[in-house]
């Protein structure tokens, strides 16, 4: 029996070093030329093997159920996931293994490029679903056949009484709630930015127009502004520490899969906040979407070096 089993993409990040600025919100490179970057990385990144290896780290019994090509890519994540004590149950096939290629600028902000691969291909009839013994799954954003994978799965997991924590991308929330009603639906956490929150909500108080269309936790993030939790009963708000990271890379999942890694434990919503906040914080400082995600202790650790305030009140 696994704590929980998540969903998600698996790609290589490589991360370069431009060294070009930023302008009015754009990083532009002028065609016809080279560019020699400063530096470049690569590490293992996307949703799925992210926010596994997350969960893993935390102490949770992690599966990882998600779709790789049989390329040289493939092997290094299978290998990685392995070393993170992640059991795959995920399976290959023709296409290439997703990558990304971030270009960061000088500033620090980035502009992702993906090719999505193998990752757009899980179908449902491939899936060992005699293996998905877990209490909990975790979305996180999947695109093409393998959203609508999603989406039986969302229906198995409330006919199995297994709950659903979904961290939608922009690329899922721009299609608008009635797309994704059938995963929001059977939905216990959702978790997803402003950006997102407004893009599935519209105007008004997106707090409440998410709860409604089926989760009973919703978390907003919003960057290095305030952090939102909403339970029907009371608001929490946290804030983040303000400081210069490397690379922002991966934060997103660190939030989320923190998040719900508390709430698995039955932890204070408090906590989970704090935890959530340390943990992304901690992977921004370096260059790597896992880099450093934080086990439970060394996360408590760290919170009580570097508080995160919560509030709550009756909302
Ligand atoms: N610049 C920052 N400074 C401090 N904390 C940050 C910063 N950016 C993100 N975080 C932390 O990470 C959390 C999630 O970040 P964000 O709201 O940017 O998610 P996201 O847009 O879903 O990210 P991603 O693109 O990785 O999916 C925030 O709530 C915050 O705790
Ligand atoms: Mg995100």
């Amino acid at each position: 029996m696994f704590d929980v089993i998540t969903l998600g993409s698996a790609v290589i990040d490589f991360f370069l070093a431009t060294g070009v600025h930023e302008r009015r919100h754009e990083i532009c490179y002028p065609a016809g030329t080279k560019i020699a970057v400063k530096d470049l990385r690569y590490s293992t990144g996307g949703g799925g093997t992210n926010t596994s290896v997350s969960f893993s780290r935390l102490g949770l019994k992690t599966a990882w159920l998600g779709k790789i090509g049989t390329d040289v890519n493939s092997e290094v994540i299978l290998k990685e996931m392995k070393k993170e004590k992640v059991t795959f149950l995920g399976s290959k096939c023709e296409d290439k293994t997703g990558i990304s290629v971030i270009l960061d600028s000088e500033e620090h902000e980035r502009t992702v490029l993906t090719y999505k691969g193998a990752n757009d291909d899980m179908k449902f009839s491939e899936v060992k679903l005699n293996k998905l013994k877990t209490k909990w799954f975790y979305f996180a954003s999947m695109m093409g056949e393998s959203f609508k994978t999603q989406e039986k799965l969302a229906e198995f997991a409330s006919k199995k009484g297994i709950k659903i924590a979904y961290n939608p991308s922009s690329y899922q929330t721009k299609q608008g709630a009635e797309a994704l009603k059938n995963v929001l639906k059977n939905t216990e956490v959702l978790i997803l930015n402003k950006e997102e929150a407004q893009m599935l909500s519209g105007s008004g108080d997106f707090l409440k127009k998410l709860r409604e269309l089926g989760p009973n936790i919703v978390c907003v993030t919003n960057g290095k502004e305030e952090t939102v939790v909403y339970d029907g009963k009371h608001k929490y708000s946290a804030n983040p520490h303000d400081f210069t990271g490397k690379e922002r890379t991966g934060a997103g999942d660190a939030f989320a899969s923190t998040l719900v890694a508390g709430i698995i434990k039955g932890e204070s919503m408090e906590l989970c906040l704090q935890l959530a906040t340390t943990n992304s914080e901690s992977v921004i400082k370096y260059y790597g979407a896992k880099n450093i995600l934080l086990t439970w202790k060394a996360a408590l650790k760290e919170l009580r070096k570097n508080p995160v305030k919560v509030t709550k009140e009756v909302y």
